[in-house]
This record gives C-alpha cells, sequence and structure tokens, in this order.
C-alpha cells in the first residue's frame, strides 16, 4: 500500500540544476511548494551505495532528516551494453570533479571503439535509468523508476538538456535528447517516466 502524498511541501534532494529544472517542470500544476536543497543549505551527501536504489533512497533520508519535510531524491545514470552497462551509478563521476560532460561523453564513445575495433562496430545500445525516492522525516519510503532505451551517436548533438543528452538518441527518434524541446524529452525520458509513475501513485 502506497503512502499518498497530502502535504504541501516538498524538498527535491538535488543540487544537479538540470535535474532540478526537470522535477521541478513534472511537478508543477501538482499544488505542492517545492524547495531544493541548495536553497535550504543542506549538504550534498556522498553517494556511497552501489546501485541506483540505494544512492536515491540515501539521499532522499538525508535531506527529509535535515528538513524535517517529505524530501524526493533521483539517482540516475546512463548504461551503455557495449561497455557492460558503465558508467552507470559512476555516470556523475566520470565528468570528474569540473563536471566536464564533454570529456565524459568523449570517454564513453572512445572505450566503445576501442573494445570493438571501431566506432562503426560498436555494440552503441544504450538506456538512461532514473530511480525516485521520496521519503518521509519518518524514514517510510517509497521508490518509482523509469527507463528509456535508445542509442548513441559518436559526435554530440544539440544544446538543451544536459549530461550526456548530446550523444543519446531514444529508441524511435533521430534527434539526440539535447536537441529536443524539453515538453519532448521529458514525454520520453526516464525522469519523465518515474516521476508519473509517482504522481499517479502518490499525489492526488
Ligand atoms: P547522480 O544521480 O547524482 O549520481 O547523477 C546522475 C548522472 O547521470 C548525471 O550527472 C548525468 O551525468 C547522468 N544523467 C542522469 N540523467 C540524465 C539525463 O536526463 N540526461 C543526461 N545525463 C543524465
Amino acid at each position: 500500500m502506497h503512502r499518498r502524498f497530502t502535504g504541501d511541501t516538498l524538498v527535491l534532494a538535488s543540487h544537479n540544476p538540470g535535474k532540478l529544472r526537470e522535477l521541478q517542470e513534472l511537478l508543477a500544476d501538482h499544488g505542492v511548494t517545492v524547495r531544493s536543497a541548495g536553497e535550504l543549505g543542506l549538504a550534498e551527501p556522498e553517494e556511497t551505495e552501489p546501485d541506483f536504489r540505494g544512492n536515491a533512497a540515501l539521499k532522499a533520508h538525508a535531506a527529509a532528516t535535515a528538513s524535517g519535510l517529505p524530501a524526493l531524491a533521483d539517482d540516475s545514470g546512463l548504461e551503455v551494453m557495449g561497455l557492460d552497462g558503465r558508467p552507470g551509478v559512476h555516470s556523475a563521476r566520470w565528468a570528474g570533479p569540473g563536471k566536464d560532460f564533454a570529456t565524459a561523453m568523449a570517454r564513453v564513445t572512445g572505450e566503445l571503439a576501442e573494445r570493438f575495433g571501431d566506432w562503426q562496430s560498436a555494440d552503441k545500445r544504450a538506456a538512461f535509468v532514473s530511480v525516485l525516492c521520496l521519503a518521509w522525516p519518518d524514514g517510510h519510503t517509497e521508490f518509482f523508476e523509469g527507463r528509456v532505451a535508445g542509442e548513441l551517436v559518436r559526435e554530440p548533438r544539440g544544446e538543451g538538456g544536459f549530461g550526456y543528452d548530446p550523444i543519446f538518441v531514444p529508441e524511435g527518434q533521430k534527434r539526440t535528447f539535447a536537441e529536443l524541446s524539453r515538453t519532448e524529452k521529458s514525454a520520453l525520458s526516464h525522469r519523465g517516466i518515474a516521476m508519473r509513475a509517482l504522481l499517479a501513485a502518490l499525489f492526488r
């Protein structure tokens, strides 16, 4: 049995501006005031768990405990089939402390080309995964997951989105996530899928 969200304020337990913008847009029109972890001066916990679910729970719990309010966290990443699922939970870390995603994208495409001999022969299948955790200050948690399959391109394309968006073409599309409008990306994305499931189950 799900616990419904009946409060009027929700903390977004993220310091990632791209994620915050997407989550805020998905929560618009649901009659809830959204506060970000940064706005509340909450610390960013270290992501020490081995999977998305564990890290989403860790971030949501930390923010709920520190703020005394229900908190929503997203843990997400890019799984590349030809790299045995990497970077996965380490997606943010591949960009280094400077959050340099040009380098992270070049590492993904470079490792793929190297492993398969050349880019043409590489297994370019990939998926974005998002696990959302909504945690209450009393310790109760709810989880929702979203996944979108697609293919990688070698040359980054597009100015929208964030992270690995410029090299990811979702299934059935020709444009990368970074070439889609925000509304188009949300309709297809792992985070959009997970958030719509959460809203349907927990919100009125
Ligand atoms: P974390 O959940 O804070 O560990 O970070 C997730 C990382 O996965 C982000 O920093 C991005 O590198 C990547 N990622 C997650 N969702 C997306 C997305 O929608 N587009 C592009 N990259 C993403």
